[in-house]
């Protein structure tokens, strides 16, 4: 793939700016870059507080061929990717929580937020990445669940290094998703790195409620499976995946 790189100071969203930009007929590669995102966005209409060099701010616009079935498959190949640039270039040992956060002790590093977009030219996927640089700005809510390659690494982080290496895993799994027998080999690649793909007790926290279950796999368009008490199989397309703590 050949990337184009955008860097900004100050952006609302890196997302936002690409959706404009596809729209405007910008070719797959393009990538925007920010130090600082004033209305960055996070999955299920949350937030992503994005102060300035916090935190490393990414979006990608992908223009895929495979089968629409597969297309959740993106966010999957890019919590790969990211996985991939944790383990290789910082020495962490992350986690990928379903369907596309990455943990490192149990805590939140980075998140992942897809979007398919119209466009005159087809389909088109944003991927946005944020990963937590520093800890230091994080709201007391976000204290105990984030933290940060700062405070993991205990490493400065050289952005362009980062960025350096994460378009590198994006094109590589990018390629392996597009070519033959893609989905499947990503499936894999996924399920090798996840604690959550297999056997682990967790709450599903759904828009109209939540059920508890044990994780079964991950069906073939990367929906993760649940067995419930009663044996029977839920397919969670959706929602939020919470680690059953253990009680007091
Ligand atoms: C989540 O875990 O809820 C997803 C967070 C995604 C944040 C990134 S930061 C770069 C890109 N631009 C945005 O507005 N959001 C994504």
């Amino acid at each position: 793939m050949n990337f184009t790189i955008l860097n900004f100071d100050s952006l609302d969203s890196t997302n936002t700016e690409i959706i404009k930009r596809a729209k405007q007929g910008a070719s797959e590669g393009l990538c925007v870059v920010a130090r600082e995102q004033t209305a960055g966005r996070g999955r299920h209409g949350r937030v992503w507080i994005s102060e300035k060099d916090a935190g490393f701010y990414f979006s990608l616009l992908l223009r895929p061929t495979i089968e629409n079935k597969f297309l959740p498959l993106i966010t999957l190949m890019t919590a790969v990717a990211v996985f991939d640039v944790l383990t290789e270039l910082y020495d962490l040992e992350p986690d990928i929580k379903w369907a596309n956060d990455l943990h490192v002790n149990d805590k939140k590093i980075s998140g992942i937020l897809a979007e398919m977009i119209e466009t005159n030219a087809g389909l088109a996927v944003v991927v946005g990445i944020g990963i937590n640089l520093q800890s230091s700005v994080f709201p007391a809510e976000l204290k105990d669940s984030a933290t940060s390659m700062a405070a993991e690494s205990g490493r400065k982080i050289d952005r362009e290094m980062l960025l350096k290496s994460l378009t590198e895993k994006l094109a590589k799994f990018y390629d392996v998703l597009q070519g033959a027998n893609g989905a499947a080999q990503i499936r894999d690649e996924w399920t090798q790195r996840s604690s959550y793909a297999q056997g682990k007790r967790v709450t599903v926290k759904l828009a109209d409620g939540q059920f508890e279950g044990t994780t079964r796999g991950i069906a073939e368009n990367g929906a993760l499976r649940v067995e419930t008490e009663t044996g029977a199989i839920k397919i969670v397309t959706a929602g939020d995946v919470e680690r059953l703590r253990k009680t007091a």
